[in-house]
């Protein structure tokens, strides 16, 4: 990528294709907006590395060796989804959600942050839970964090991360939630570790908080909430066997949400 446009005004972060989250400098006009888009145009400063041609590659063979296993193999996949799952996990590369549980696509409904963070006012989570709950009826909603999150490692220094401190602040707040039990752990390892289960705990639980969880398992029993760790050293998953039952009625007597209209006919005709 090219270099960043130097008569500038604020910071921003970009993805870029080849290496992940690079800092660029806002122009002060317009033309020097244009002037940074023409730095960054392909064709003049960028070369596509061989790894980036290499997805389509791999794209038309695994298009190809799904058709000869069956011919109608995406026209079904077209007509529409019912996953069973939605899993909430973290952003690392290094976690492949429908891999390590051996779902194929169309079986799990993805939504993925650093952190695996379910905050209350994240319209992002919020709509794909939302939608996972009330348009899919998914049986199981899944938070999964993973050891050796680096979003955690961060949310234990004490450290100014920019743009990642209202973020990583939700993960502050678990610490100060269970500080008695972290405070306790001598070992700095294990210190973190038990900060990503805590963190995973705690997310559950802002999942349990949403209205349209409580609401559509009071009517059909589901979805039900899980918590899982991933650990990458073995490949295996850790389930957290949060209570969800106990949380649901324990967390009720403040965040109960479930007087809507349709919920208390269903509860009534039940
Ligand atoms: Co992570």
């Amino acid at each position: 990528m090219g270099t960043p446009c130097r008569d500038a005004g604020r910071f921003v972060f970009v993805l870029t294709a080849s290496s992940g989250l690079r800092t660029l400098i806002l122009p002060r006009t317009a033309n020097n907006i244009y002037s940074v888009f023409r730095t960054f145009t392909p064709q003049k400063h960028y070369t596509m590395p061989q790894s980036y041609q290499d997805i389509f590659q791999n794209n038309r063979r695994w298009a190809d060796e799904k058709t000869a296993e069956n011919a109608e193999y995406f026209a079904e996949m077209a007509k529409g989804q019912t996953p069973e799952y939605l899993y909430i996990g973290c952003s690392d590369s290094r976690v492949a959600a429908e891999e390590m549980m051996g779902l194929k696509p169309g079986e799990l409904f993805v939504h993925r942050n650093v952190a695996n963070v379910v905050n209350g006012i994240d319209m992002n989570a919020a709509s794909a839970i939302q939608y996972a709950v009330e348009n899919l009826r998914v049986k199981h909603i899944i938070v999964c964090g993973h050891y050796g999150c680096g979003g955690v490692k961060a949310a234990m220094e004490p450290a100014d991360l920019g743009l990642l401190n209202p973020w990583l602040r939700n993960i502050r707040d678990v610490y100060r939630l269970h500080h008695a039990e972290l405070d306790a752990i001598a070992d700095e390892q294990e210190r973190y570790d038990r900060l990503v289960e805590l963190n995973v705990q705690e997310q559950c639980v802002n999942v349990i908080k949403m209205a349209c969880v409580q609401e559509r398992y009071i009517v059909d029993e589901f979805p039900i909430v899980h918590g899982w760790v991933f650990d990458m050293k073995t490949g295996l998953l850790k389930d957290l066997e949060i209570d969800f039952e106990q949380i649901l009625h324990d967390i009720q007597k403040i965040y109960d949400l479930t007087n809507s209209t349709w919920v208390m006919c269903r509860k009534q005709q039940q």
